[in-house]
């Protein structure tokens, strides 16, 4: 009975977003009424301790900076309750926020579901506060079966210490008690330089213990300033067009307009492929309110242009409606 109730609620859900859907391009209020966002990105830092190859973060076109315990506590009393996960990814990287796992755990203790995306490299420093704080879901970075293919893309880290972080953060958590996080995942994009060890990857990932791997198709042509120096993106797709990112289909409906994100300071963007705040709709900090910036007049003309696709931005980026996971070949591991 639980599960036809299940997958009754999980029915509703769809035709809720198929409408919201057919309705994004004639009311988006309307629309996000109907089918409200659930998650939203969480700036935890905007700075950065590597340099991948096409991010613009790492490559210093972002200004790095920390959002504070405070400034948080105070943005999740303003979060609407339909948002139930927090995703700490966006711009930069959150463990160089030290006081970061201070932050999941106030998340924690306001009943959401929280998710990291980290490189990795500096995880030790954090192990126990991470079991300790609550945490749903890591993901860490780890695209390589050596040093040399993981290194071409992830440039400035460390393999052996990611290795040894991912080892780290899985002894940690089972010898705890509560057995947080409850899913330690790695995350692979795929590209030219990975793209032939695909099955040393998932050995090697399973033989670190964790719980899943996820293999990513990679953006080459992020729609950011940076990303438009062409130059710098040559070489990275995959030879294999399986593992590359599909077209948008005709009449794309962009799923960013169901997510969202809130920088550092507060500021709340449309859109999370926006490393350059070109979306930015306000500031919920200082307005006091998420609806008031969700729902605004600013909000409401740059939807309109998204849901167009005549901002600039869009016209570059790779983001698709499906997802830019490969099904065939991530791995779920038992131990
Ligand atoms: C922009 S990062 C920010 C969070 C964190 N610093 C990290 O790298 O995990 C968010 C996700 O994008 C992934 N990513 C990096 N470069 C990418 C690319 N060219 N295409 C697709 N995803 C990419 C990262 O591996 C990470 O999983
Ligand atoms: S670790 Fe994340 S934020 Fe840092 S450069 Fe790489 S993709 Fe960008
Ligand atoms: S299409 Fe536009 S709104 Fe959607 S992710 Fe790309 S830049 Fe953002």
């Amino acid at each position: 009975m639980r599960l036809v109730n299940q997958i009754k609620k999980i029915k509703k859900t769809i035709n809720r977003r198929r409408l919201s859907t057919k309705l994004m391009g004639i009311s988006p209020n309307l629309a996000l009424h109907i089918s409200p966002i659930k998650s939203i990105a969480i700036e935890a830092s905007s700075a950065c301790n590597i340099r991948c190859l096409c991010c613009p973060v790492g490559n210093k076109a972002v200004e790095g900076r920390n959002m504070s315990p405070g400034d948080f506590a105070n943005i999740l009393d303003l979060l609407p309750p339909h948002i139930k996960l927090l995703s700490f990814s966006h711009r930069g990287d959150p463990t160089m926020n030290p006081r970061f796992p201070e932050i999941v755990n106030l998340a924690f203790k306001r009943g959401l579901e929280t998710d990291i995306y980290t490189n990795g490299l500096t995880l030790d420093k954090y192990i126990t506060d991470l079991v300790e704080s609550g945490l749903t879901s890591i993901r860490i970075d780890l695209d390589g079966a050596s040093e040399h293919s993981y290194l071409n893309y992830r440039i400035g880290s460390n393999f052996e210490r990611v290795k040894s972080n991912v080892r780290l953060l899985v002894e940690a958590r089972s010898k705890s008690k509560e057995k947080f996080p409850k899913k330690i995942r790695i995350m692979c994009v795929v590209t030219a330089f990975n793209e032939n060890e695909i099955p040393e990857i998932q050995s090697m990932e399973e033989s670190l213990g964790v719980d899943e791997v996820l293999f990513k198709t990679a953006i080459t042509n992020y729609g950011t300033k940076f990303y438009r120096d062409i130059s710098l993106q040559k070489g990275i797709a995959p030879a294999n067009k399986a593992y590359r990112r599909a077209k948008r289909p005709k009449n794309f409906i962009c799923p960013a307009l169901w997510r969202g994100a809130i920088l550092y300071n507060g500021d709340l963007q449309i859109c999370t492929a926006d490393f350059e705040g070109e979306y930015v709709i306000g500031n919920i900090l200082r307005e006091k309110s998420f609806e008031k910036v969700f729902y605004g007049k600013k909000a409401r003309s740059i939807r309109e242009q998204i849901i167009k696709q005549n901002a600039p931005l869009c016209k570059t980026c790779a983001v698709i409606d499906k997802d830019h996971f490969m099904k065939g070949i991530n791995r779920k591991f038992a131990h």
